[in-house]
């Protein structure tokens, strides 16, 4: 007798194809190929020390019981703080809540703010979780194609020719990923508000904030009353297997907000929470700042050698640590030369099919996430490559 079927909304979910890029690199790296990894989107270095002592300590001490749902009073109070002194807005602690990760805070935004049926405006290319997330809820996400001319975001216009009486909400990353792209603070003004004149949220990914080679970026809480804000420890923090992140809500969302986190994941990991204190402390803080400089020294490196090369970068990307090239003039197939790259020079890049439909087959995304010397090896493994006719 054969097991009921899975529930039909996991159907719509498309795998991440970076995971199977990875997969075949571990694969072959267990067959004794060495390779240089610019798949991966998340920091080579390890989470900080005093980070992880704060961790360490908070297990010694027992503080392994569940915290009230929207997180530590003092782990909240520190984010409040943060936004104070480094982003320039103030913010209530109560209007705060730790997540797991920022993932956890786009299922409990979304799940906020969406109904089944209505539709949430993505950028295409963009983080490929965002559509399942709204898929997952019953809802519908509608792309709107970013291009590189237009700096890889989306501008009021195109926003309210894409809108519909079913639209609630516009959700984008800046800095962005697959692209590194910022969108203007006058430009987010415009888009919450012309959100805001028909009912609907603008929820700004800003998980990449930290890691931003122009100096600091405005929240874009700044930019309207009906903005949320997504951010997490994982990039900047160097915390991506701790899994705590957050969303800033207004005061509106705040108790709907502690209702559905306690149902659905009680709280956040608390010794994680009590390390990610530690992460918004001085010391970590001194480190989390050295390796912002060093992602912009690869970004340096990689960018004008990738131009060399012939990849078309048109852009210099002004954060996080992503570099989304089109490989047209190289192959007329960016999953082709991806796949090739992996198995003929050893490189592990991710095609652009992860990230959207627009223009993905000409696009591929460098992650700098691997050291200097490795970045140099990734160029002249390329460079050879292509000499030697691939492509
Ligand atoms: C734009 C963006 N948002 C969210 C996430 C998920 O981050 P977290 O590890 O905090 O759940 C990622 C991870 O790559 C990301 O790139």
């Amino acid at each position: 007798m054969s097991l009921p079927e899975s529930s039909s909304r996991v159907a719509d979910i498309r795998p991440f194809r970076v995971m199977q890029v990875l997969a075949r690199a571990r694969e072959l790296e267990a067959a004794g190929r060495h390779l240089v990894h610019m798949e991966i989107g998340e920091p080579d270095f390890a989470t900080a020390p005093p980070v992880v002592a704060a961790g360490r300590e908070a297990l010694q001490q027992g503080l392994t019981h569940y915290s009230p749902a929207p997180g530590l009073p003092q782990l909240r109070q520190a984010i409040a703080d943060y936004y104070r002194d480094q982003r320039g807005v103030s913010v209530a602690p109560s209007r705060i809540v730790v997540t797991t990760g920022a993932s956890g805070a786009l299922q409990l935004a979304l799940g906020l703010i969406l109904d089944p049926g209505q539709t949430l405006l993505v950028t295409d290319p963009g983080y490929p979780c965002y559509r399942n997330f709204a898929l997952f809820l019953g809802a519908r996400a509608h792309t709107l194609p970013v291009t590189a001319v237009a700096g890889w975001q989306p501008d009021v216009h195109s926003v309210a020719s894409a809108m519909t009486d079913d639209t609630r909400a516009l959700l984008l990353a800046s800095p962005a990923n697959p692209t590194g792209a910022v969108i203007p603070a006058a430009e987010l003004e415009r888009l919450a508000s012309c959100l805001a004149a028909r009912q609907s949220w603008l929820v700004v990914d800003e998980i990449y904030h930290g890691l931003s080679y122009t100096g600091a970026l405005p929240s874009a809480l700044n930019a309207g009353d009906n903005v949320i804000v997504v951010d997490s420890f994982s990039k900047y923090f160097g915390m991506t297997g701790w899994r705590i992140g957050w969303l800033v809500l207004p005061e509106s969302l705040v108790e709907a907000a502690d209702r559905v986190q306690q149902n659905l994941s009680i709280c956040a990991p608390v010794p994680a929470q009590h390390a990610a204190l530690a992460a918004l402390g001085s010391d970590a803080m001194a480190i989390h700042e050295q390796r912002r400089e060093a992602f912009c020294a690869r970004r340096d490196v990689l960018l004008p050698g990738l131009r060399e090369l012939g990849f078309s970068i048109p852009v210099t990307p002004a954060g996080a640590f992503y570099l989304y090239a089109d490989c047209a003039a190289l192959s007329d197939n960016s999953e082709v030369l991806a796949r090739d790259l992996l198995e003929e020079a050893g490189v592990a890049i991710t095609p652009g099919a992860d990230f959207g439909d627009h223009r993905a087959g000409q696009h591929v995304r460098f992650a700098y996430t691997t050291g200097l010397e490795a970045i140099d090896d990734g160029l002249e493994r390329m460079r050879r490559f292509l000499r030697a006719g691939g492509g």
